[in-house]
């Protein structure tokens, strides 16, 4: 590892379909209020995309495409490409795969990081490895979701279905020159399996005793859905995303006091509102987009800091927290210079 080199975020965008989808349009198809979800999560409305054909790398696809103009770099000088998502186009191979076919690149390694809502910082925090090893110059670190067709939009699956939202988000990491101001300081990233199944989708799995990967009798018993303890997921959420934040600043010998903007996994407005409380922190640093865009697990982090520089929140030189909590369950945290 060469400590002297340090890797920066060079372009950040993100791409989201048009179709809005809002609480009142969910009443229409299941037994839920406006009132219940605004209330318990914060939600207004979410996108989803329009008819079967899109994908989970069709989204990432226009999000690299739009960080890569950011950045000022043309696709050719990419050299590896991290793709974190729950929502793969397929079992195998990884969407990455598709992505980088998609984008015309061939060669360079493709990497899909299957940590949930914590698969952006996963992402960030391997990218700014190999960068920093010297290997790379430039990584396409992307988070992309395609979670509506994959949800039970029955009343039985309201739980879930109401809290998620298509949509990706897609940064260049490059390593930063001598004088830049900017760059990754540190990440941190955390597991603990023996959460596996408070938020997870059994099928298609090869795990639940039948000789194939999906059966009638999973489609059957909803295997195929994701399952939640919701209130398990809240109560870690908030403890592991405030630990994230102490991890950082401590690690970098920081005060909360010195970070300019939060920007937090995007899962329910009441974790985020937890979090600000305990920590005391001022609001006008802390940039949601769930009302908007609800959860979109791995891309929540790069759209969000997407559009706090579209929204001006985000500025060159700012101190920036990201902290995340999901599936897995998994956590993690990085601390940049933007
Ligand atoms: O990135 C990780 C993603 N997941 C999360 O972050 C989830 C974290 N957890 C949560 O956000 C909350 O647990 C939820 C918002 C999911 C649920 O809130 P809650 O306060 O834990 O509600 P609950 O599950 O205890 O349900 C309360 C009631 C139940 O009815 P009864 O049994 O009291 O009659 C549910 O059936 O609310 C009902 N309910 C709904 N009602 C209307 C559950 N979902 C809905 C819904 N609309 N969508």
């Amino acid at each position: 590892m060469q400590e002297s080199i340090k890797s920066k975020i060079s372009g950040v965008a993100s791409f989201l379909p048009d179709r809005v989808v809002t609480n009142y349009d969910l009443e229409k198809i299941m037994d839920t209020t406006h009132d219940w979800i605004v209330q318990r999560t914060g939600i207004v409305e979410r996108r989803w995309v329009e008819g079967t054909k899109v994908t989970t790398s069709d989204l990432a696809y226009e999000a690299s495409l739009r960080a890569l103009a950011d950045a000022k770099i043309d696709k050719s000088a990419v050299d590896m490409i991290l793709l974190a998502t729950l929502s793969p186009d397929h079992e195998f191979p990884g969407t990455a795969c598709f992505l980088q076919a998609k984008l015309g690149l061939s060669e360079i390694p493709a990497i899909d990081i299957r940590q949930q809502c914590s698969g952006f910082i996963y992402a960030l925090s391997i990218g700014d490895l190999f960068i920093k090893s010297g290997r790379y110059k430039n990584i396409l670190v992307v988070g992309s979701e395609l979670q509506s067709r994959g949800l039970d939009k029955s009343t039985e699956g309201r739980d879930v279905t109401v809290l998620f939202g298509d949509g990706a988000g897609a940064v260049v990491l490059s390593r930063a020159t001598e004088g830049d101001h900017s760059n990754i300081l540190s990440t941190h990233i955390h597991a603990d399996g023996q959460f596996a199944k408070e938020l997870w989708v059994p099928a298609p799995g090869l795990a639940l005793g039948d000789d194939a990967r999906i059966t009638e009798g999973h489609m059957k018993e909803k295997l195929h859905y994701p399952r939640m303890n919701g209130k398990a997921v809240y109560v870690h959420a908030v403890k592991r995303m405030i630990e994230g934040l102490h991890e950082c600043c401590d690690h970098n010998q920081l005060n909360m006091n010195d970070v300019d903007l939060f920007l937090f996994h995007q899962a329910n407005l009441r974790i985020v509102e937890g979090i600000v409380d305990r920590l005391k922190l001022p609001p006008e640093k802390v940039f949601n987009t769930i009302e908007r865009f609800a959860n979109t697990t791995a891309a929540t982090l790069p759209i969000g800091m997407d559009y706090a520089i579209k929204e001006n929140r985000l500025k060159r030189g700012m101190l920036v927290a990201l902290s995340t909590f999901g599936s897995g369950f998994t956590w993690g945290s990085a601390l940049l210079r933007y």
